[in-house]
């Protein structure tokens, strides 16, 4: 289709306005566009011939729509209207002077609405209340930082509830309203969002999104996938391989496309339903676009969007290049979601089920455990997700490790070791890299970087040291301390010790030191991590704290095992010594094991291809193809329930295991395997899995490493 001049001139236009908006106000208003590509893509993949009207409700300058209207050009499809609402007065002048340029044999209306789609009277300013299709990327705002009093989210929702009681029938009303008051008041802009362009889609017509790919992971949008599966019927989720296809996003991406089902079909409670048609997932890879679309590559010939959706709607009977399909069973996706969610209120309401919870429930029954999408092509037959169980359920925690608040000044490094009670140690590069000598009880073992796990394999202890001074206080301190001496007895706390001369002098040029170099005018005292390290004694129960002194340290700052938060390779986890070191920040750490559970049976657990290929899965890619590993996350990894013995094998596994002890690796794979497949699984087919496993991991390491 070639695009008039005029048309060519608003859209360089439009996307001028788009680089020239400031920072703060797309992160506020969530301005994060989808691109023309990434636009027609899914356009073709909702149109319909039949489809007349079209409404974008978040349309930011009009990528979707535009590329809406090429789409329907493109296939002679006669739009009548093309309509949008957006809340930001200028993008939405952008987007109705953009749109006025879609010209062509046919010119459909256009209402673009400058207003708060959350408020009943914008959604009265358009000309239809429910439209053949609607297209949107919601807006990914946590508005509950900017109003911390809730007024912006309760006004949101009551806006919701009222232009779900007035663009829907009386008999559908009861299961929208449930779900848009049931919603987590933790939701993102997001959720309330897609229930706000879904409400708009009339029966039998379509609502197409562009979503981030971790939206199935968020517990808050349950509501969505309960949503597509009660009132629409999912057709085609197609992601990105790899992060890229929507401008400034880090995120890889996916495309929804679903049917709205009619009234009848949607009163059937899923927990009544027999039949789930399977929805296609497809992956496309960097190396099917070419330069003018993003399937250009695999479908070369003319209009390869409009190719690629017909080659989707005919069931992708022939391979393409960079592009695999499998199909998406969405009989599992209500059996996963199910156990998710049976303690909601909406889905007592909604699905009947109230009376028949019992009061109290096994792990096992209520399982959150879910497979990855991108691993249950993979599954063998016979699997059972039923064999599973989330890490959190099988009674680990995780977290995150030790935050200092200023590292320069708390971490130092060890020159050897404790001579009559002391040791040399060395400062940061802020301090000049100094040495000086400190008493070796006001130092604690740190792992602070990846580099150093590789000693711990071994079982040696890091060179890394936080200054601990909750024992020890500035000479200058001390009369704070001596007149808190009543305090000290009632909690049964030793009075601090003066510090050594060497150690003084390194506290007082920490409180003097610029923490960002000398052009910064705060000091290390004020970081607003540090500051709330003291403690004033304001009564005689109080002691007191001063900024040099750590909280005290918890659990997950001395883990049993721990995993780097931001991985290159594909992660790898390390137990932690036998008298556990501190851990940084930089880790996701793992404590607070279940009884018998030991630390080297974890580690082996979750170096086990089955962990290592999951947690790829779930991480989130960003900037640089990197993988980051954070404890939402890790808490849902679906691991298999342990029998004692499983667990006294692999804790000999992992006490000698290193990355390059493949035997051992294999030998872990197996313990781990059994622990849930069924027993019928042949060895073959036990082979074949975790050959597959392997593979699928290392492909998804390998596409966004090259990203
Ligand atoms: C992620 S952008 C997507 C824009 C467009 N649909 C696209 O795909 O390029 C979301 C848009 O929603 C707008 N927005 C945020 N809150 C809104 C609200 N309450 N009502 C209408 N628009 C809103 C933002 O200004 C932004 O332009």
């Amino acid at each position: 289709m070639r695009e008039s001049k005029s048309l060519r001139d608003a859209r360089v236009a439009a996307r001028t306005y788009e680089v020239a908006l400031p920072p703060q106000q797309r992160k506020r208003l969530g301005q994060y566009f989808s691109g023309l590509k990434l636009g027609k893509l899914l356009a073709h993949l909702a149109l319909d011939s039949q489809f007349r009207s079209v409404l974008d409700p978040m349309a930011g300058h009009g990528d979707l729509l535009d590329a809406t209207w090429e789409a329907a050009s493109e296939r002679g499809i006669p739009l009548d209207r093309l309509d949008a609402i957006e809340i930001d007065e200028t993008t939405a002048a952008t987007c109705r002077s953009r749109l006025a340029h879609t010209s062509g044999r046919t010119q459909p209306g256009q209402a673009i609405i400058a207003a708060d789609a959350f408020d009943p009277a914008s959604i009265e300013k358009l000309p239809r209340r429910s439209y053949d299709l609607v297209i949107t990327n919601p807006p990914y705002v946590r508005y509950q930082s900017r109003n911390t009093d809730g007024i912006a989210a309760a006004r949101i929702r009551a806006g919701l509830v009222a232009i779900i009681s007035a663009c829907l029938p009386d008999e559908e009303t009861t299961i929208w309203r449930e779900l848009a008051e049931g919603y987590s008041g933790l939701a993102d802009l997001s959720v309330p969002a897609w229930l706000l362009a879904a409400a708009m889609v009339r029966p039998a017509g379509r609502l197409a999104l562009v979503v981030p790919a971790t939206w199935r992971t968020r517990d808050y949008a349950d509501v969505i996938r309960y949503l597509l599966l009660r009132s629409f019927s999912l057709e085609c989720i197609v992601e990105d391989k790899q992060p890229g296809w929507f401008s400034d996003a880090l995120v890889r991406t996916h495309l929804i496309v679903a049917r709205r089902l009619s009234e009848k079909d949607t009163a059937q409670p899923l927990t009544a339903r027999t039949h789930f048609p399977n929805a296609l997932w497809l992956q496309v890879a960097p190396e099917a676009a070419a330069a003018h679309s993003l399937v250009g590559a695999s479908f070369a010939e003319h209009a390869p969007d409009r190719q690629f959706a017909a080659w989707v709607r005919s069931g992708c009977n022939q391979s393409r290049c960079g592009i695999t399909t499998h199909p998406f069973d969405l009989h599992d996706e209500w059996a996963a979601l199910e156990r998710r969610i049976t303690r909601r209120s909406w889905y007592q309401a909604l699905e009947g089920r109230r009376d028949d919870l019992p009061l109290f429930q096994t792990p096992r029954q209520t399982s959150r455990a879910v497979v990855p999408d991108m691993l249950r092509s993979v599954l063998p037959d016979g699997f059972s997700p039923d064999a599973l169980v989330t890490l959190e359920e099988a009674g680990v925690s995780v977290g995150q490790g030790l935050r200092t608040g200023c590292n320069k000044f708390f971490y130092v490094s060890a020159r050897g070791p404790a001579s009559l009670g002391m040791v040399r140690v060395r400062a940061s590069s802020s301090f000049g890299h100094r040495e000086f000598f400190a008493p070796a009880d006001a130092l604690r073992p740190v792992l602070r970087r990846q580099s150093e796990m590789k000693s711990m394999e071994n079982g040696s202890l890091p060179d890394g040291r936080v200054l601990d001074l909750r024992g020890w206080v500035l000479p200058e301190d001390f009369r704070i301390v001596d007149e808190a001496r009543e305090a000290y007895g009632l909690n049964g706390e030793m009075l601090p010790q003066s510090m050594p001369d060497e150690l003084a002098t390194y506290v007082r040029l920490g409180a003097t030191a610029p923490p960002a170099g000398p052009d910064d005018d705060k000091r290390i005292p004020d970081l607003s991590a540090v500051r709330t390290n003291v403690r004033l004694p304001r009564n005689a129960q109080i002691t007191p704290r001063f900024w040099y002194m750590l909280p005290d340290f918890a659990p997950r700052h001395l883990p049993a095992a721990f995993v780097p938060r931001i991985n290159h390779g594909l992660p790898w986890t390390e137990a932690n010594l036998e008298s556990p070191v501190l851990i940084d920040a930089n880790f996701s750490t793992f404590w607070g094991l279940p009884k018998g559970l030991t630390r080297c049976a974890l580690k082996a657990l979750l170096n086990s291809v089955w962990c290592r290929a999951l947690m790829e899965a779930l991480g989130t890619v960003f900037g640089g193809g990197a993988l980051k590993l954070e404890a939402t996350h890790l808490r849902h990894l679906p691991v298999p329930v342990l029998s004692d013995a499983a667990i006294a094998q692999l804790t000999t596994a992992g006490r000698q295991l290193t990355k390059t002890t493949a035997e051992l690796q294999s030998r872990i794979d197996a313990i781990v395997l059994d622990a849930f497949l069924p027993g019928t699984a042949s060895l073959a087919s036990r082979a074949r899995f975790v050959r597959a496993l392997a593979g699928r991991a290392n492909d998804m390491s390998r596409a966004r490493q090259a990203a």
